[in-house]
């Protein structure tokens, strides 16, 4: 008995599994399954040109739609393809309770289409669509509405949607590229990990406006952008065939290499399989950005796109050229006078250009420039543009290019050979027939062999004696310049104990300030020849200590001249304690809102610059960025030269790791807040750009963002009394008895408006605020900050 119902049940099993019910040829009913290994492997087209199921891909398989052939199988869209590869052990089934789901082994499943609609059957269509129907015959979910790198004939990329590039062709993952159709009407190409800005896009359609656009691929092969609104075609990318050939299949795809491509496959019997390349974009490799990594150029050799090294740097990885290139020498210790103090050279190359914005800009002469940057410890390129600008850098450098037609110069700061620098493995040579090297190496080599030994040995003794001099004085300097040899600053930050700070600060005795993280206190270090600033944090929520050692490492490493130097720190039991530098000229907030010297215009402008440089440098150029997340005047200082420094950085993350959460209650600086703290959305780089804004305007009208004292009630609201005025081009009411230049009042109003949008999206980001701010580029008419909200 026992056993006529085990078979019983076993036959039930079988049935189950051989139940896939495919009533229709064409469609897949439910129950049916898939294997990578045994068959059926893949469900077919009608036509045989597509399947669908799992594909070899290395050691493991995929699930996805490829494009088939004799000769060669095309993969258009993968599933999950950021998923790791399954076994030949896994199963794809739509389960009889209407669900496509992928088992990787007996306990773990995924599903491939999230729906919330159960399936009643399948189909893969001809066009190379994936779709499951409902029992009303439906489309409730189909792979044509979630591309991957590929679209079809008679598939579209709608508003706000994007493709991104594999890896390789062999490897379907998200790679470095992505295709944006974007809200605004234009469809644009950037590196993967870029913002949305004109700076970082290689490529755009230009059909940015009023139009509400998407992008489609029709059957003949027409690329073109259609309206929404009233479904025609808005502009035509490319025009395809005139007569239709359901023999021909087309297909764009955005390449790992990030080139937008339009091919043709001809799939008639009597011709041999054929692909050919209809249209491409953009012509040539080195405008794609990012097609080199960071400090690394793209040229032309034999007429063949090459990643070359910036002078001065190596391959971080050789076999990996992409990754970009990593300085070969030590980083200069920039001091309190940030003066370049070692031994460097510079090397000219011609035709060079990018677009990352200078910190420095002004007019020079070819021999000033190059000679400015040695001596600027913070720079480690200038590149002087055709019209006369010198502009300083600072590596790392994105995007850079030779291009025959730029006649600019660009001066690398290099490390003398033989300084000790990492080595990296296998470094061949690199021939750079184009590169002119001067070094002072070079000149006094050509005097050797003019003038013989006699000279010199004559010109040794003098060198030598130079470098002497030059050593000791150097050395002498140093030593004045620290004022103490206690304590070391050329390693990096020193940690404290709580009774060195005690006896610092006189047990606590004189507070400068209350901050939000705690109480600021007045400090003297090495017998009184150090005056610093002793925070002690209050709130902490990350009480481990070796994670604030990491944390305070980070901050530690963050130099720049507009941001307050982190000293050192202490961290003992449940005590935190930060030293900082002590700031003689107090605050901004002091400086606008309370001092009897209002800051002159000119002066103004040059803080509100200091400061965008500062976050610039947080957001940009750490090795990760940092959100400030309390930017605000009381968080700048003023420097004994009334240099504006940022203040509290980094700190943010010890109050609150994790940085999606509102902290409202735990911050009071309503007036900076960007409206996403409100609604509870994640922050990003552009809250601070928010607080940024608000800042700035407060800087111009040298008023606060919230004033109750005021005559009429409409002016309480900084932001909004600065548009109307804006609105009503009536600016000068703004600065009541100043004589300012109008275009440069304008300049920094509009700067600070499109900074304070409610939509994080629509305000810029800083590298294009210190831009806009340095007059490189335009500045467009801002919307009303509030418009999307009301
Ligand atoms: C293409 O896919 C089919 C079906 O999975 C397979 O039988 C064939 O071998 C593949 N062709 C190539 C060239 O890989
Ligand atoms: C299915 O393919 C046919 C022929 O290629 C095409 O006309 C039709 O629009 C496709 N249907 C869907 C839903 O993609
Ligand atoms: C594909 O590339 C990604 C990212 O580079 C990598 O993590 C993954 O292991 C690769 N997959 C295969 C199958 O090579
Ligand atoms: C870029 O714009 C698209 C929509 O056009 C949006 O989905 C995406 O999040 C934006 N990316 C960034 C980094 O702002
Ligand atoms: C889209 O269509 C609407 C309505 O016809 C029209 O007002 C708008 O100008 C069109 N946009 C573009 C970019 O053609
Ligand atoms: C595809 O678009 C082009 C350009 O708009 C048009 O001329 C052609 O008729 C379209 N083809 C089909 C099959 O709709
Ligand atoms: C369709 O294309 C194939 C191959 O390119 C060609 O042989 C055939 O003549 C074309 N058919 C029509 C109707 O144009
Ligand atoms: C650093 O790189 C440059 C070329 O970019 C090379 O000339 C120099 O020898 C390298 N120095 C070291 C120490 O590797």
């Amino acid at each position: 008995m026992a056993s006529k119902y085990a078979l019983f049940l076993l036959l039930l099993v079988l049935y189950r599994s051989a139940s896939c019910d495919r009533e229709h040829p064409n469609s897949i009913g439910l129950g049916c399954s898939l294997f990578p290994t045994k068959h059926p492997t893949s469900w077919l087209s009608p036509s045989g040109h597509f399947a669908f199921g799992f594909y070899q891909n290395g050691n493991g398989f995929s699930v996805g739609i490829w494009m088939m052939s004799e000769a060669e199988n095309t993969t258009t869209w993968t599933a999950n393809r950021d998923d790791q590869l399954v076994s030949s052990t896994a199963i794809l089934e739509l389960t009889p309770d209407g669900k496509l789901l992928l088992r990787t082994d007996s306990r773990n499943s995924k599903l491939i289409a999230s729906v919330s609609e159960s399936a009643s059957y399948a189909a893969m269509n001809d066009s190379g669509n994936f779709i499951l129907y409902n029992k009303d015959h439906r489309i409730i979910w189909d792979s044509f509405s979630f591309p991957t790198d590929t679209l079809m004939g008679g598939q579209s990329l709608s508003r706000g949607a994007a493709l991104f590039s594999s890896v390789s062709t062999t490897n379907r993952s998200t790679g470095r590229f992505r295709l944006e159709m974007q809200y605004d009407g234009n469809l644009v190409l950037y590196p993967i990990h870029t913002l949305n800005t004109s700076l970082d896009a290689y490529w755009a359609s230009n059909t940015w406006g009023n139009g509400h656009l998407y992008l489609h691929l029709n059957s003949t092969g027409a690329l073109v952008l259609i309206n929404n609104t009233d479904s025609r075609v808005s502009n035509t990318l490319y025009d395809g065939s005139s007569v239709f050939n359901k023999s021909i299949t087309y297909r764009v795809v955005l390449d790992s290499n990030g080139f937008l491509r339009l091919y043709s496959h001809s799939f008639d019997h009597t011709y041999e399989y054929k692909t050919s390349l209809e249209w491409s974009e953009p012509d040539d490799k080195c405008t794609v950005k990012s097609f080199c990594g960071f400090n690394s150029y793209c040229t032309f050799d034999d007429y063949q796109p090459v990643c070359r090294c910036l002078p001065g740097t190596n391959f971080v990885d050789m076999d990996e050229k992409s990754r970009g290139c990593e300085r070969n020498f030590t980083e200069e210790w920039c001091g309190d006078s940030g003066r370049s103090v070692s031994s460097r050279n510079i090397v000219p190359m011609e035709n060079m250009a990018w677009d990352d914005p200078p910190y420095s800009l002004a007019e020079m002469r070819e021999d000033d420039c190059s000679k400015s940057c040695l001596e600027d410890c913070y720079c480690d390129v200038a590149l002087l543009d055709s019209d006369g600008y010198c502009k300083k850098q600072k590596l790392p450098l994105n995007y850079a290019r030779r291009d025959p037609q730029a006649s600019s110069t660009a001066f690398f700061k290099v490390g003398f050979e033989g300084v000790k620098g990492k080595q990296t493995g296998g470094t061949t040579p690199e021939k750079r027939p184009t590169v002119i090297i001067r070094t002072k190496d070079a000149t006094v080599l050509l005097l050797v062999v003019t003038l013989g030994l006699v000279m010199w040995s004559f010109i040794a003794l003098a060198i030598s004696g130079f470098f002497a001099f030059k050593l000791r004085f150097l050395e002498y300097r140093k030593l004045l310049d620290r004022g103490d040899i206690g304590l070391s600053e050329e390693l990096a930050l020193r940690s404290f104990s709580y009774k060195e700070l005690k006896r610092a600060t006189n047990g606590f005795k004189e507070e400068l300030g209350k901050g939000s993280f705690g109480a600021v206190y007045k400090g003297s270090l090495s017998r009184g020849k150090r005056i610093v600033a002793v925070k002690r944090l209050e709130k902490v929520i990350n009480e481990g200590e070796r994670e604030f050692h990491a944390e305070m490492r980070v901050i530690g490493r963050t130099h720049h001249k507009n941001l307050v130097r982190l000293l050192g720190y202490c961290a003992e039991g449940s005590k935190r304690l930060l030293v900082y530098e002590f700031m003689s000229n107090g605050s901004l907030a002091d400086l606008l809102f309370r001092s009897q010297r209002r800051p002159d215009w000119n002066e103004r402008v040059r803080i509100a610059l200091e400061i965008a440089k500062g976050i610039l440098y947080l957001h940009d150029e750490c090795d990760a960025p940092i959100i400030h997340c309390d930017i605000k005047p009381q968080n700048i200082l003023m420097d004994d030269f009334w240099t504006a420094k940022i203040s509290d950085f980094g700190l943010a993350k010890l109050l609150m790791p994790d940085q999606t959460r509102t902290f409202t209650g735990i911050r009071g600086t309503r007036g900076y807040m960007a409206p996403e703290w409100q609604k509870n959305n994640p922050i990003s780089l552009k809250t601070d750009v928010y607080s940024y804004g608000i800042m700035l305007l407060e800087i111009v009208c040298c008023r606060r963002s919230m004033e109750v004292n005021v005559q009429r009630p409409e002016e309480i609201v900084l932001s909004s009394w600065v548009y109307r005025h804006f609105e009503a081009r009536e600016l000068e009411k703004l600065v009541w008895g100043e004589e300012i230049e109008k275009q440069s009042l304008e300049k920094l109003i509009k700067v600070g408006l499109w900074c304070i949008q409610d939509e994080p999206a629509l305000r810029p980001s800083m590298k294009c605020v210190v831009m806009m701010l340095e007059g490189i580029t335009d500045i467009a008419v801002p919307p009303c900050p509030t418009a999307s909200s009301l």
